[in-house]
């Protein structure tokens, strides 16, 4: 049985990087809503992590710190990776962006198939299914506003007037809204990548960088002609 390429080395590295930065930022994010009203978790991380680092105010500061840190370093990872493969980059998001006729059945029969157990014949898929897709989508349009609102965050009490706080209240609620819409779609990802029985080879491609013919024939069969036409991107 033939391998397929699917990732490349520097593929790999930002997913991993991104998925453990993903951790440090969702936990010291929790970490920083000290009203329990807010936090969906209650006042026991925000205390925990507070105590962790010193404890009341100053374990607050420190653990802002360490939030602000990892976002930089997120951001300056991507950098990096656009660096070194913009052109892996660019075929990723001209993937996940084109949805193509017979991926939106696709996404209905798959979850009719996993819910109730009926949705007939899937239509075949490309480099991403549509559920891959939207995940990814989400997390390209939640990522830059992640971003971009932490900035407005980071900055807010250097350059930004007082007059102007409205705009800082708008940002957080951007952040917080981006954050859970990236996360509602990480639950579903990490069950399909990591759980589900179907999908284990494009689990281990995520260390190998490859996947067996007849998985990628199976679920990527639309990718694996235009492989065998020689027209499929960089990978
Ligand atoms: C324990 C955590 C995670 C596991 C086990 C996991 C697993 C995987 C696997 C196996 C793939 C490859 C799918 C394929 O190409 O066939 C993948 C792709 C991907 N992952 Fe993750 N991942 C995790 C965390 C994350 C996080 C935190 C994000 C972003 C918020 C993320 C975003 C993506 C994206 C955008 C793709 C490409 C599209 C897709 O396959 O859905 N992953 N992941």
């Amino acid at each position: 049985m033939r391998n397929l390429k699917r990732h490349d080395t520097s593929d790999i590295l930002i997913h991993w990087f991104n998925a453990a930065s993903w951790l440090v930022l969702l936990i010291t994010g929790l970490g920083l809503i000290k009203n329990e009203r807010l936090n969906p978790l209650g006042a026991w991380l925000p205390d925990a992590l507070r105590a962790l680092f010193g404890g009341g105010s100053a374990g607050g500061a420190v653990l802002l710190v360490i939030h602000e840190v990892a976002g930089v370093l997120w951001v300056l990872g991507f950098l990096a990776y656009l660096a070194v493969n913009a052109k892996g980059a660019k075929y990723f998001l001209k993937e996940i962006f084109s949805v193509r006729p017979g991926d939106l059945s696709w996404l209905i029969r798959k979850m009719g198939r996993m819910t109730v157990g009926v949705g007939g014949e899937l239509p075949p898929q490309g480099y991403y299914n549509m559920g891959q897709k939207a995940f990814a989508q989400a997390s390209v349009a939640g990522g830059v506003a992640i971003v971009l609102s932490g900035a407005v965050l980071l900055l807010s009490d250097k350059l930004i007037p007082a007059t102007a706080t409205v705009f800082v209240g708008w940002a957080v609620t951007l952040h917080y809204l981006a954050v859970g819409l990236v996360f509602a779609g990480l639950l579903v990802h990490i069950y399909m990548a990591a759980i589900s029985p179907e999908e284990k080879p494009g689990f281990r491609s995520m260390f190998t960088g490859s996947v067996p013919e007849d998985y990628a024939r199976h679920h990527h069969g639309l990718w694996l002609e235009s492989l065998e036409k020689g027209d499929a991107g960089p990978k």
